[in-house]
């Protein structure tokens, strides 16, 4: 499927992250490698396409980072959008903009797109009570409270979210609140602030997200839950001192919410790129044209935003496009935990980029890219994929290829004669790879465009192999130069294919292959017919992926393991156990089997209990199961459920239970009796 058709140009965002601590490992894999593999491979198609980003430089988050490390908003943004963007620059992220919210820009961008909302009477004022410390003098919104989560009583859950269990909050919503300043506990205290009615858009947004053909599950699922539960007024203000101030003069004090504000700092960024280039409406055609294709790319946790908040700003101020695709990413795992960027459990790309090198890490980020679950980074695994993959087949391929050519042509291309069997298929394997390449990567399936493209260098060390041209060179000359010609395009095509995941790995291999022009400017359609006239000099030629030692990654798996235990000796048991994992062999442990329900009777003098006589296969049983408030006798006589089957035998209310059914139940208290999709037999095993 072709996703670009009907479009003339691209514009792709990667969440503005907040300048508020330095980048790690998660943000990489989740809203920016995957943004920038695309953005070059469109770049590569001669796509017109920019890629804007920069620094999310208000709300909570970065005055809380500047309280406590006891400096101004002023200087923690400052220190931390200059060190991310270098961050990222030496990871080659190819922003074409890296904007920052603190922008004069910016500030008078986002007070007009609030005044126009504002002039169509799209917010409603309310008055109402919030948290405020008297103590610190000042309202506490979002993270400026903790609490006790009201859905899973989570003790640390912050005023806008529980991290625990992911539910959004709001201040008022969380038991017993603290303030996260002077840790007293908080007072109502009214005020008045500016919301956007979501609920007036709940149709618009429904209609809208049902023409999203091609959205990954996962982003769909969380819209439709939001959707299906009803949208509600969110406040667009705040009453802070820092971030944009609320245009209007009865609003003293208080500032845009930092999730009105930022996005829009794609707009502005925008607005600033094309003024940089001399051309300052051109940002209009990016925003306000039907024919730009906008994509966002972010991790899970920006959803809502991206979905449905920004969005419905958009459709009420009317002049822009809204986005074409939000490819949200699922989260990474670090070493098996849970990446925590205040225990220091995480890798950070300054430290990386200083020890390590680049392409190796962006090639395996985007082998294990969370795209429909979580996964997981392991030093051990980063560096068998650079050792077995990168270097032994990719690197391998075109330096044997290059060193061969160097011995026995002088290092110039050797003239193609007759084509075998074999030379047909490596010229068709290397035809085709960039549509295939290229339509995984429009789908932004990176896993599996890495896997076409690996695939293609494994052919190309299997046809090397197979042409055996260590003893063509002597028997059958014209075969062998035939078969290092085949091997030079191929190697040519490869370092353009290679660009978009390995951009300085492209710019080694291309200056190899003798050329003087920029990898970067090269066309991807068609690559594999480049001209290389047999004479053609190649260039000096150098190790492409050098294999790495356990050593050189020890050490950083020791500092994981440290941290780690160092938290195993801080956290509760109950926390432990929650994360804990188990092995295949404990969990088979367990014997999950279908059977059915023969009869049932309520358990007398208890109001939970039924006691249910059930079959197995040729054997029967009875089993005590707690649910008698959600299902009477006859609402389960004859349904197939499912047990555990080898629980040991207990007593309950002095009669004997042998099994337990599953059932699920969620925080609402729904209550469902685990069903099967087809009919099977009871007895049956659950694999
Ligand atoms: O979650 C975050 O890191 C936010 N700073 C992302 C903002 S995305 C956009 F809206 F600016
Ligand atoms: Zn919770």
């Amino acid at each position: 499927m072709e996703h670009t058709k009907g479009y003339k140009r691209i514009l792709v965002t990667s969440a503005l992250p907040y300048a508020n601590g330095p980048i790690h490992l998660g943000h990489l894999a989740g809203a920016y490698l995957p943004a920038d593999i695309y953005v070059r491979y469109q770049r590569l198609k001669k796509r017109d396409v920019i890629y804007i980003c920069g620094s999310d430089e208000h709300g909570v988050p970065i005055t809380i980072a500047a309280e406590k490390t006891g400096v101004s908003p002023q200087e923690i943004v400052d220190e931390f959008h200059f060190r991310n963007k270098e961050a990222f620059a030496r990871f080659g992220m190819s922003f074409d903009y890296y904007g920052r919210t603190s922008s004069p820009v910016h500030h008078k961008t986002s007070q007009a797109f609030f005044l126009k909302l504002h002039g169509q009477g799209v917010f409603k004022k309310k008055a109402e009570q919030q948290l405020y410390d008297p103590k610190a003098g000042m309202f506490l919104p979002d993270r400026y409270v903790k609490g006790e989560c009201p859905q899973c009583g989570y003790a640390e859950a912050y005023g806008d979210q529980c991290e625990k269990c992911g539910t959004s909050l709001s201040p008022t919503e969380l038991k017993n609140p603290v303030s996260a300043l002077t840790s007293e506990k908080p007072q109502l205290k009214e005020t008045e602030h500016w919301y956007i009615p979501l609920g007036h858009f709940q149709k618009q947004i429904s209609d809208w997200i049902a023409t999203r053909h091609g959205w990954k599950s996962n982003v769909l699922g969380q819209v439709k839950s939001w959707l299906s539960d009803g949208l509600a007024d969110r406040a667009v203000t705040r009453d802070l001192s820092w971030g944009v101030d609320v245009p209007l003069p009865e609003a003293k004090g208080k500032v845009l919410y930092v999730w009105f504000d930022a996005p829009i700092g794609y707009i502005s960024a925008t607005k600033e790129w094309a003024e940089a280039r001399g051309d300052p409406h051109l940002w209009k055609t990016y925003w306000q044209d039907a024919e730009t294709k906008l994509v966002h790319f972010i991790g899970k946790d920006n959803i809502v935003f991206h979905c449905i908040m920004f969005p419905a700003m958009l459709m009420a101020h009317g002049d822009y496009v809204l986005p074409n695709n939000v490819p949200a990413n699922e989260f990474l795992n670090l070493e098996g935990n849970k990446l925590s960027t205040s225990k220091n459990y995480a890798v950070w790309l300054e430290d990386y980029v200083e020890k390590f090198e680049v392409d190796p890490l962006r090639y395996y980020l985007a082998t294990i890219a969370p795209e429909t679950k979580d996964s997981d980074f392991a030093w051990q695994e980063y560096l068998t994929r650079n050792n077995s993959e990168l270097a032994d087949i990719l690197g391998n391929f075109i330096n044997r290829t290059l060193a061969f050519t160097n011995k026995q042509f002088n290092g110039k291309v050797p003239a193609r004669s007759d084509l075998d069997d074999l030379d047909q298929m490596m010229l068709r394997a290397i035809t085709k790879a960039p549509k295939e390449i290229g339509s995984a990567i429009e789908k932004v399936e990176l896993r599996k465009a890495l896997t076409v493209f690996m695939d293609v260098a494994r052919t190309a060390n299997k046809y090397f192999n197979d042409q055996e041209p260590w003893k063509t060179v002597r028997e059958n000359p014209a075969k062998c130069a035939t078969t290092i010609n085949i091997c030079l395009h191929t190697c040519n095509t490869l370092a353009v294919l290679m660009e978009p995941v390995l951009p300085f790995s492209a710019e080694k291999a291309w200056a190899m292959m003798g050329h003087d022009t920029d990898v970067h400017a090269q066309v991807w359609d068609g690559v594999a017919k480049i001209e290389l006239p047999a004479g053609h000099q190649l260039g000096k030629t150098s190790i492409l992926f050098r294999k790495m030692e356990e050593k050189e990654i020890q050490p950083e798996i020791e500092r994981l393991q440290n941290i780690q235990a160092q938290l195993r000796g801080d956290v509760p048991v109950e926390e432990t156990q929650e994360e804990m994992k188990i092995s295949y062999e404990d969990f088979a442990k367990i014997q999950l089997r279908v059977a059915k329900v023969l009869a049932a009777e309520f358990v007398p003098k208890t109001d939970k209990l039924l006691k249910l006589h059930i079959q197995l296969g040729t054997e029967r049983r009875q089993i005590v199961a707690g649910i008698a408030q959600k299902y009477s006798p006859e609402q389960v006589i004859g349904k197939k459920i499912i047990i555990v089957a080898n629980l040991q035998p207990a007593k309950i209310r002095g009669i004997e239970s042998n099994g337990m059914l599953l059932a699920a139940e969620d925080d609402n208290g729904n209550f469902s009796l685990l069903a099967l999709d087809k009919e099977v037999n009871d007895g049956a095993a659950i694999r």
